[in-house]
């Protein structure tokens, strides 16, 4: 129920122990006004600073202004407490040249390289209208009403300035980032998260997760990409297979979470362990197998996903799956390589849809109360 300390030199809710709900926003830029947008980045930032200490939006209240006026907060969260409310905010590639090749904002010479549009993986069957968008927003809180008040507060102090384009709630973590943390399970009743980044392995964050000076341009040091894909599993299929069939396509135990061949969820999964039948215990089309560091040429992820399930899709089935998100220093050695692995050969995909896809530039952190979302970058 407590405060996350909002200033800092990286972004909250990147390393903070994930909380357990999430709302997530995509916004497209409707002004072309260089300054108003800044504004609003200013006015974000003033609202987030209040907001995740578990106050108003604004600095009268819900309940303290005029009469005449509408109020400066929607009053939804009153008498909540903060609850481990965290706000991220990044940029999408659009905002430095959108899709017909303008440069609205005179930002283009400042994207950076690893901001670069994903490529199209096999199976993708993205719905354009909820994937990307010129900023995002994360909201993660331990209570979805304080999540959802803060999306609100600022969608709707952004507004004639942004538009939301799409937006995400999740629910049940679907991943660890603090080794304090129990493994959450997804939906296919797994653990999910077991050999993430951990707030706690820092050298193993300096290599890669945040962005480093020489990286790429200056703003972005500190800061950290986001891609997140929203991926539909196919529940009712998931449910008719059998659990050794589940146990191969993950290539851990359902119950301990341990690689396959060992007991516990933490023991190093073996590769090169071989069956009476000669085939290798974790199966060479495994996810485990294919997702890990050793198979990716030491490439890692902070994973930092959410399960959804928004409701049913009117054929008799649960519209349900994992919105994944994962940090990381450059998606080009990162999330670009891995998901090309699996997108060709993961068991898992029989059972998966990805319907949705963005990437995001999170800036670093904001220093103190002079400072902004993406000061360094205007
Ligand atoms: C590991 C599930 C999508 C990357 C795992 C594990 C599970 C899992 C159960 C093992 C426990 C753990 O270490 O966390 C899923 C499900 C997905 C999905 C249900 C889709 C709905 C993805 C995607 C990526 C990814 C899209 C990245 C492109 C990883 C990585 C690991 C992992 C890097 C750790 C591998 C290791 O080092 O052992 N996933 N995953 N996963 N997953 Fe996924």
């Amino acid at each position: 129920t407590g405060a996350v300390p909002f200033h800092g030199a990286n972004q909250a809710g990147i390393v903070t122990p994930a909380q357990d709900r999430l709302h997530f926003v995509a916004f497209d830029v409707l002004t072309r006004d260089r300054d108003r947008l800044v504004e609003m980045l200013r006015q974000w930032t003033a609202a987030a600073a209040r907001m995740t200490a578990g106050r108003d939006a604004g600095t009268i209240g819900a309940v303290n202004g005029i009469p005449e006026a509408p109020p400066d907060d929607t009053g939804e969260a009153l008498g909540l407490p903060p609850s481990g409310l965290t706000i991220t905010v990044g940029f999408g590639p659009t905002l430095f040249r959108d899709a017909s090749g303008r440069d609205r904002f005179g930002l283009a010479a400042r994207r950076p390289a690893a901001l670069a549009e994903l490529p199209r993986f096999a199976g993708d069957a993205l719905r354009p209208e909820i994937s990307g968008g010129d900023l995002c927003v994360q909201a993660c809180a331990n209570d979805p009403q304080v999540a959802v008040h803060a999306i609100r507060n600022l969608a709707r102090i952004g507004m004639g300035v942004v538009s939301v384009r799409w937006s995400q709630l999740g629910f049940g973590r679907t991943s660890s980032t603090s080794r304090d943390q129990a493994t959450p399970r997804n939906l296919f009743g797994f653990k999910d998260g077991t050999a993430n980044l951990k707030a706690e392995d820092t050298d193993l964050l300096r290599d890669h997760l945040w962005v480093l000076p020489g990286d790429g341009p200056d703003w972005m040091t500190g800061g950290s990409y986001l891609v997140t894909r929203k991926i539909r599993m196919t529940v009712e299929t998931w449910d008719r297979s059998s659990l050794a069939e589940q146990e191969a396509v993950v290539g851990r135990t359902k119950g301990a979470g341990a690689p396959l061949g060992r007991t516990a969820e933490f023991d190093e999964p073996d590769f090169a362990a071989t069956g009476d039948d000669g085939q290798p215990v974790i199966p060479v089309d495994s996810h485990v197998r294919l997702a890990h560091p050793d198979t990716n040429g030491g490439a890692r992820l902070l994973r930092r996903g959410y399960n959804f399930v928004d409701g049913s899709d009117g054929l008799g089935r649960l519209d349900a799956g994992l919105f994944f998100m994962a940090y990381q220093r450059d998606p080009r050695r990162q999330f670009v390589p891995i998901q090309t692995r699996l997108s060709r050969n993961d068991a898992m995909n029989e059972y998966l849809r990805h319907v949705s896809s963005a990437i995001f530039a999170c800036p670093p952190g904001v220093r103190d109360a002079a400072d902004f979302f993406g000061a360094a970058l205007f």
